[in-house]
């Protein structure tokens, strides 16, 4: 996969060189090509920053550079990429959407500063380069630049050859599959007891099929206990009676008596 990002901060993107994605780049897997914008400037004080038309605080980015800087990206092959603009006004950024990403062969990133960037240049691009406004999150940070390297991050680990163990994308908590919509449960390595707090022994019985009903018990329990807006999704699908059992318990605990982890 080709990735370009335009930015008046092209070394924020310095991460993108460690751990998963350098190795994915190093690999060739990655092709991540950095701009900066101010080189589509033509004053000299690189100006890419104005007032906003009809009055407000703060600035908004120029469309005259982001435009130049554009055509000139996706001049250099000729099926163009996917235009993504992150925003904290834009659609959720979720597996979803990641698993969608990272089936495209070509994404452009337009992170803005300030107070974004002149609407003109998503409606310029908007179904040509099939722009996506995206948020990551209901918060609003001080530009687009973190949420370019969560999102690289989050498809980046989807693409073929990147994870050692394929089976990691599949158990991902938000991946389709016996798991979907599901947050995994807790995790545990040696040694078996670390100061005094003992693996549960379920994990050490060898008994798979009952490890395998462990987990799902433990991923439905902290799922209902820490987003129950999740849990909620789940009455309308494919559960077995062990599963609403789990689930009513964590609602109604006084009900019944504990359920058994070990
Ligand atoms: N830029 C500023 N805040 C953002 C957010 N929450 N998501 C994406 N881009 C942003």
């Amino acid at each position: 996969m080709r990735v370009d990002i335009i930015s008046i901060f092209p070394e924020y993107f310095a991460p993108l060189d460690v751990s998963l994605i350098g190795k994915a780049r190093h690999k060739g897997l990655l092709d991540i090509r950095l701009h900066q914008l101010r080189e589509w400037t033509h004053d000299v004080h690189r100006t890419v920053d104005d007032t906003p038309y009809g009055g407000g605080p703060g600035m908004v980015m120029k469309p005259e550079p982001w435009g130049q800087a554009i055509d000139a990206v996706i001049a250099e092959e000729s099926t163009p990429p996917r235009l993504i603009v992150p925003t904290p006004s834009g659609r959720p950024f979720t597996q979803e959407v990641a698993l969608e990403y990272a089936k495209e062969p070509w994404l452009l990133f337009a992170p803005a500063r300030y107070e974004g960037i002149d609407s003109r240049v998503m409606a310029e691009y908007g179904p040509r380069l099939r722009v996506d406004e995206v948020s990551i999150g209901d918060y609003v940070l001080a530009g687009g630049e973190a949420a370019v390297l969560v999102i690289v991050e989050a498809v980046g680990r989807l693409l073929p050859g990147v994870l050692g163990n394929a089976g990691s994308v599949a158990d991902d908590s938000f991946a389709p599959g016996a798991m979907a919509g599901l947050l995994e449960g807790p995790v545990y390595t040696k040694p078996p007891v670390w100061r005094g707090h003992e693996v549960p022994a379920i994990l050490l019985s060898g008994n798979h099929g009952a490890i395998a009903r462990w987990r799902r018990d433990e991923a439905l329990r902290r799922t209902a206990a820490k987003r129950p807006e999740l849990a909620a999704r789940l009455a309308g699908q494919a559960l077995d009676k062990r599963d609403r059992e789990v689930l009513d318990q964590v609602s109604h605990p006084g009900d019944a008596p504990a359920a058994e982890t070990t």
